[in-house]
């Protein structure tokens, strides 16, 4: 009995402590952070800094912060640090605000919050640049003790409507640590700056970062607004088409092949399209293949064109773009060629034989009035129809032959003429 009752009292001690630990008394209040602030720390990148309440009462329980970006894009999240970064735009403005938590016991009343803001950079929002748009390519590196790959960034935007006409912009991007301003402009008629080529840049496709990019201007005018976007990197990268297809024919057998594109990933990372395009009977056809090779039963009377085209596979990163097409390499026989000088021979042919019918019915009917002479005068008596009938006949014969022999010499004088 005295057991079980010191074992129950231990019990409901157990769970009075427990319940203590879970409710704290209401005088345990949670203070929010202070000195609160956010710090520019890089192109489209802030840190937001705060220390905890130095008045808050520590009764061993688990602390954390909750952080609420209000703009430019609202988002919450949750940390033990007394820091944060977060990558957004920033021509809008950037607010935060963070309030001292119950680390995973969310029942529990959080703290007040408090707030801090970036202002709005100055400038009429015609002034910035609109519909920016950039595209990363990799390309051989040339100097052989750097990787053997760079990467490059295009970008072409388009000057904005309110924007004096003296304004000038200026690019720059920031991948992970790395920024670099523009060195090579393209300009519109005013001279304003309106495309940016960077040759080879830190970008690298392994990185999880976002590139960010922000142009800003200048004008006597008036105050230009800068402008920032960030981009994923599977969204802009233009993939190089595959390198040296070849296509073979052996029989009616077509064999393909082609090696991966220039690209910093390897091989595994990329599936091809297959273009095959008959071009006798306007038709074509497409395949998918993970492999660098294809096989393909064509029609050996048939001239193909076939061309390749690759796309980064989901195994290595998200769904980007497919390359462009290879240039089209031929095979097969012109058929379609030869059956147009057949044509032709053929149609030759067909003129000659006609002609030589021509001139057949042409002989004909000069014999036809031969033997049938225009109706003779109904004066004259039958003797004279009996003899002249007579001689037609005699003379028949010999036209006969004559003709007969005519039709051998002009078959022949055809055939030769149709020869060469
Ligand atoms: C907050 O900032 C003030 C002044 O900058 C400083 O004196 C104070 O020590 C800071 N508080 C904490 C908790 O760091
Ligand atoms: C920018 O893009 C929008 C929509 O994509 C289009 O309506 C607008 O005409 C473009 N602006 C210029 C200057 O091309
Ligand atoms: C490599 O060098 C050649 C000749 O110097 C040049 O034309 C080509 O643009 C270079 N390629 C790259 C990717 O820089
Ligand atoms: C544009 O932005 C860059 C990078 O933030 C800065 O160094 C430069 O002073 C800015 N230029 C203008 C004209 O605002
Ligand atoms: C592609 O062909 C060229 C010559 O046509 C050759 O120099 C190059 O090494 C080939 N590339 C590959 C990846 O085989």
């Amino acid at each position: 009995m005295i057991i079980m009752a010191a074992t129950l009292l231990i019990l409901f001690g157990a769970i009075d402590v427990l319940q203590a630990d879970l409710l704290p008394d209401k005088k345990f209040l949670l203070l929010p952070p202070v000195n609160f602030t956010i710090k520019i720390t890089g192109l489209a990148q802030v840190l937001l800094l705060w220390e905890p309440n130095p008045h808050q009462e520590q009764r061993n329980v688990n602390l954390g912060y909750a952080v609420r970006i209000n703009a430019p894009q609202e988002d919450d999240y949750e940390t033990k640090d007394t820091k944060s970064q977060c990558v957004t735009i920033l021509h809008k403005g950037f607010s935060a605000s963070v309030q001292t938590i119950f680390w995973n016991k969310h029942s529990l009343p959080a703290s007040s919050w408090v707030s801090a803001e970036l202002k709005e950079p100055p400038g009429s929002p015609g002034t910035s640049i609109v519909n920016l748009t950039c595209t990363t390519n990799t390309a051989a590196n040339n100097y052989t003790h750097l990787s053997p790959y760079q990467v490059s960034l295009h970008c072409t935007w388009f000057v904005g409507q309110d924007a004096p006409e003296d304004t000038q912009y200026f690019l720059y991007y920031r991948y992970g640590s790395w920024t670099e301003e523009c060195q090579e402009y393209s300009k519109d008629i005013l001279k304003r700056n309106i495309a940016c080529w960077f040759p080879r840049t830190f970008i690298n496709f392994y990185g999880r970062d976002r590139l960010a990019v922000h142009v800003n201007g200048s004008s006597k005018h008036a105050a230009i607004k800068p402008f920032d976007q960030l981009f994923d990197l599977h969204a802009i990268d233009q993939i190089n088409p595959p390198m040296n297809v070849t296509a073979e024919t052996e029989g009616n057998c077509l064999s393909i092949q082609w090696k991966k594109p220039v690209s910093t990933f390897p091989t595994h990372c990329f599936h091809y399209e297959v273009k095959i395009y008959n071009i006798r009977k306007d038709y074509i056809q497409t395949e998918r293949i993970m492999t660098n090779a294809f096989i393909l039963i064509i029609d050996v009377t048939s001239k193909y064109s076939v061309q390749v085209r690759a796309e980064v596979n989901f195994a290595c990163r998200e769904k980007g773009h497919w390359s462009e097409w290879s240039q089209p390499i031929y095979v097969g026989n012109d058929e379609q060629k030869l059956s147009t000088e057949w044509l032709i021979v053929l149609i030759m042919a067909a003129m000659c034989f006609i002609l030589l019918i021509l001139t057949l019915i042409c002989r004909i009917c000069h014999l036809w009035t031969k033997l049938f002479p225009p109706v003779p005068e109904p004066k004259s008596n039958i003797k004279d129809l009996f003899v002249s009938t007579n001689y037609e006949k005699a003379g028949s014969g010999e036209t006969e032959i004559e003709v007969l022999s005519y039709v051998e010499d002009s078959g022949f004088e055809v055939l030769e003429d149709s020869v060469f």
